[in-house]
């Protein structure tokens, strides 16, 4: 996904312009680039990569105006190279854009058969040529960006700029998410409320379908059949300085540290440990009377999904689904009358899981999310939202977002089997009980960071990598593998234990690490006799476990984690598989908190 960024201000607008894009780096940073206009002409930096390129360019040859556009690009049409980066501009017009435009190759023919050139490879160039050659045939800036939207298919949010109305600017929501912020003489266009954080916290988020034009004091909207409307104003939460690294190395490294407090801090919304009870949101449907979940989502969500449905059925004897979103709606997958989808998602924003909580909608699955922007896509179209409160996620590799699912997840799991009459509410005061020691007990693990940061060091030259666990702890292991591939291009693969012997074992030898997931339950055994099975065909394992009586001779490495109950230990096992991925990568000197290829929220399917 992209990230994009508008002003009409007071003021010089590059400044604030690259602030926002600094927030908006972790949605993609394959290159960048600014366009201001300056008593009516349009100019325009831009440069492949990180923005630093971006900060460079502009330093050399600065920009001047208080309105302009800015955009930072995950590459999805045409490499990225500087021609292809936005804004893409005319003499006009000039143009950002987040998402993809679905007809630009037909657009494409029909302008060059009109003898209209093009620069680069991008769907996007196609929005710049097409409002080009409306003004040139006389149409009136706002009625040649609206006949544009009109001819548009696809995803797409943009801020526009057109020489020689420098109090004017449009924007479009369509797939892509926008918002509008309004300051005191200035207005704002951004992807989230975090682009805006530094300049203002009075936010509009449009609605799909939605346009705007927007002057220095007045934000005019129109619905897609451009009837004007009026939508509904929000105070952000997210605070301009929640976004630093304060006295951490990398965002991911203080969002691993965070999570004692956020994870206390979002049990606090969902258990009353005086009461002994679980407080979820009020919702629309009856939970006792829900026949099924579905549960879908990308990623490092999917995982916290697959965990929770170990709770859900354990507890509450509800027959659960979980699937990946990219798979779930192609499958048409076979829905139960009454049953309960829950979509999970840092974000709120990733197509492929907002394009299936569609499909659900559609066939009229009462609609759950577990999100983390509350202003998001998601939370908008479901029934239920469930928030996770970890405060803004800027490291692209999910920490924070994971454990918190995680503790909702397992809130809800209670609540469900209360609901369903499995379990009284002696049980559910045990299980709160169980739920409210976890952040002392996460912070007791982070204690070992240096510990665990000399096993990283040990393994960080592998080649290929595996994570190991049993029951509810393999997608701890799925998860732990994600973690270290995307982020130290280590080529990693988890693995239920029981599964190796079926095939992967013949990748074993001495040049293969093995990370086993192993606490102290009634599986424990047969995950060590596993490694054992390795540790005999030379593997090198390194053992999480609590269980402090393993037999760890012979293994590379073991730490010993504190003990939890069946219910939290998924959430604690999240800890040392992101410290292990996070020294491995600080170890290889990639970029943790920016990974090659890769974007903090994909909003393209
Ligand atoms: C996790 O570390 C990855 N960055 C990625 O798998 C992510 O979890 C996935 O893209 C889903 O994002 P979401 O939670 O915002 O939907």
């Amino acid at each position: 996904m992209c990230g994009i960024i508008g002003i009409l201000g007071n003021s010089p607008a590059v400044p604030r312009l690259m602030e926002s894009l600094r927030r908006l780096e972790y949605r993609g940073y394959d290159s960048a680039g600014v366009a201001t206009l300056d008593d009516g002409i349009l100019d325009r930096r831009r440069a492949p990569g990180k923005l630093s390129a971006l900060d460079a360019a502009l330093a050399s040859e600065p920009l001047a105006g208080n309105s302009g556009i800015g955009h930072t690009r995950w590459a999805t049409h045409g490499q990225p190279t500087v021609t292809n980066a936005h804004p893409h501009m005319t003499d006009t017009v000039a143009v950002v854009h987040n998402g993809i435009i679905e007809n630009f190759k037909s657009l494409k023919a029909e302008l060059t058969a009109k003898a209209v050139s093009f620069e680069g490879e991008t769907d996007t160039e196609v929005v710049t040529r097409l409002i080009t050659q409306y003004l040139a045939e006389g149409l009136s800036p706002r009625d040649a960006f609206q006949t544009t939207l009109g001819r548009l298919q696809g995803a797409f949010a943009l801020c526009v700029l057109i020489s020689g109305n420098d109090d004017l600017m449009f924007g479009a929501r369509e797939g892509s998410p926008l918002v509008v912020g309004l300051g005191t003489g200035e207005n704002y266009l951004g992807s989230d409320a975090m682009a805006l954080a530094s300049l203002s916290n009075r936010l509009i988020y449009l609605e799909e379908g939605d346009w705007v034009e927007v002057t220095r004091n007045e934000v005019k909207t129109f619905d897609r059949n451009n009837n004007p409307v009026k939508r509904a104003g929000t105070i952000s939460q997210v605070a301009a300085t929640m976004i630093d690294k304060g006295n951490h190395r990398h965002f991911m490294q203080k969002e691993i540290f965070e999570q004692p407090t956020v994870v206390a801090q979002v049990l606090g919304r969902y258990l009353d440990p005086n009461a002994g009870t679980i407080n979820l949101p009020d919702m629309p449907f009856d939970l006792a009377t829900v026949p099924k979940i579905t549960l879908v989502a990308c990623g490092t969500s999917f995982y916290a999904a697959q965990v929770a449905r170990y709770w859900i059925e354990k507890i509450a004897r509800v027959p659960v689904e979980v699937d990946i979103a990219s798979e779930f709606r192609y499958r048409d997958p076979v829905y139960q009358d009454g049953g309960l989808a829950i979509f999970i998602s840092q974000s709120g924003e990733t197509m492929d899981t907002l394009a299936a909580l569609r499909h659900a909608k559609d066939a009229g699955q009462h609609i759950a999310v577990i999100v983390n922007v509350t202003g998001s896509s998601m939370a908008r179209e479901a029934d239920l939202v469930m928030p996770i409160h970890a405060g803004p996620e800027i490291g692209v590799a999910s920490t924070k977002a994971f454990t918190c699912q995680l503790a909702v997840l397992a809130a809800f799991s209670v609540a469900l089997a209360k609901a369903k009459g499995q379990i009284d509410d002696d049980a559910v005061t045990a299980y709160v009980s169980e739920l409210e020691r976890t952040p002392k007990l996460m912070a007791q693990i982070l204690a070992g960071d240096e510990e665990i940061a000399a096993i990283a060091a040990k393994i960080s030259n592998a080649r290929d990598i595996l994570f190991v666990g049993r029951g509810i702890h393999f997608p701890i292991a799925m998860e732990g593998a994600l973690k270290l591939k995307e982020i130290s291009y280590i080529h990693a693969e988890g693995y239920a234990a029981g599964e190796l012997k079926h095939g992967p074992i013949a990748l074993i030898d001495e040049n293969v690490p093995v990370i086993g997931i192993a606490p102290n339950d009634a599986l424990a055994e047969k995950t060590v006799s596993n490694l054992q099975e390795i540790m005999a065909r030379k593997g090198k394992v390194v053992l999480f476990s609590d269980d402090a009586a393993a037999n760890h001779e012979g293994m590379l490495a073991h730490f010993t984690m504190p003990s939890g109950g069946d219910l939290i230990t998924p959430i604690l096992y999240a800890l040392p598989v992101q410290l292990l991925s996070y020294h491995a990568a600080v170890e290889k000197g990639t970029d943790v908190d920016m990974p090659r290829n890769l974007a903090k929220s994909v909003t393209v399917e």
